[in-house]
């Protein structure tokens, strides 16, 4: 507790402890959009809860845009039996031909693991699914989802341990890259029991809700915000910022590698069935 007097005495105090207050990561980057009360900035603004029930779901978006970024955030999923639920957090530029970096989680029977499926989008056009179950129950405690986008490629990772790797192979084999499109950021909690859990088998318990995820930490701090007064970015890919041109090292394909080999439950680039004309490109670039 800071006593009056010492604040009376320094006003600039006051004003520190105003911005301190005000400076909620969640509270200052995004806006509810849908769903109403069911999504809540909480904890002066640090923390955001999303919630599900018969009525509706629910959603945010960024307030700006960005056009390459490191951008992370916390997520905790839905408890319980969340079967039918789904979580999507995701980037997209929206629109025709729109880009889109797509993380989306669906719930499962207590017990039961979730999925993260993954996507990307360029130039409208998706069709590059991949799936894993994770190492630890996500619905226990906040864990830290990562896009790490910049002109080299896109990198998920989660706790730090990259799952996906997007080459940048537009030059090399003429696969669209997301490079001119900025972003926002969204997430929503919605009910998808058609297809979601056991591929829509398993409906979702109503008597279970309402179902919550809750978001903390976002941290996009050195991300490239896009104005779209001047459609100019906050950086180039020349800039500075050491994520712009970072890459895979060894380290993190190997541990790429055993998340693929140990998670992974689904991989377009080994559906031959899907593609019988042959896997598209970036499957098969060295
Ligand atoms: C739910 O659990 C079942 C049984 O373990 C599993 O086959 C399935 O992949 C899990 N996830 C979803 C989203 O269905």
């Amino acid at each position: 507790m800071i006593s009056r007097s010492i604040l009376a005495c320094y006003p600039f105090a006051v004003l520190l402890l105003a911005a301190a207050a005000a400076a909620g990561s969640i509270d200052e980057n995004f806006n509810p959009t849908w769903g109403g009360y069911r999504a809540k900035i909480l904890n002066n603004g640090e923390l955001l809860t999303l919630s599900l029930d018969r009525g509706s779901g629910s959603g945010f978006q960024s307030k700006k845009q960005y056009l390459y970024g490191k951008i992370d955030m916390q997520l905790k999923l839905v408890p319980g039996n969340s079967a039918g639920t789904v979580t999507a957090y995701y980037l997209s530029s929206v629109g025709y031909a729109h880009d889109e970096i797509d993380l989306e989680f669906l719930g499962n029977l207590s017990g039961d693991p979730y999925v993260l499926h993954t996507n990307v989008f360029t130039q409208g056009k998706g069709n590059r699914e991949q799936q894993f179950y994770l190492w630890f129950d996500p619905t226990l405690d906040f864990h830290t989802y990562s896009i790490l986008w910049n002109p080299q490629g896109i990198i998920f990772s989660v706790d730090g341990t990259p799952i996906r790797h997007f080459r940048n192979l537009e030059r090399t084999h003429g696969v669209p890259f997301p490079k001119s499109q900025p972003m926002w950021i969204y997430s929503s909690l919605w009910n998808a029991d058609q297809w979601a859990t056991r591929g829509g088998l398993v409906k979702t318990d109503w008597s279970k809700a309402p179902f919550i995820a809750s978001y903390r930490k976002f941290d996009a701090s050195s991300a490239c915000v896009w104005s779209s007064y001047t459609s100019t970015s906050s950086c180039t890919p020349s800039g500075r910022a050491p994520w712009m041109s970072q890459t895979l090292d060894m380290a993190g394909l190997q541990r790429m590698r055993w998340v693929q080999k140990n998670y992974m439950i689904y991989n377009y680039c080994t559906d031959y069935h899907r593609f019988p004309q042959g896997l598209p490109p970036e499957c098969t670039a060295a």
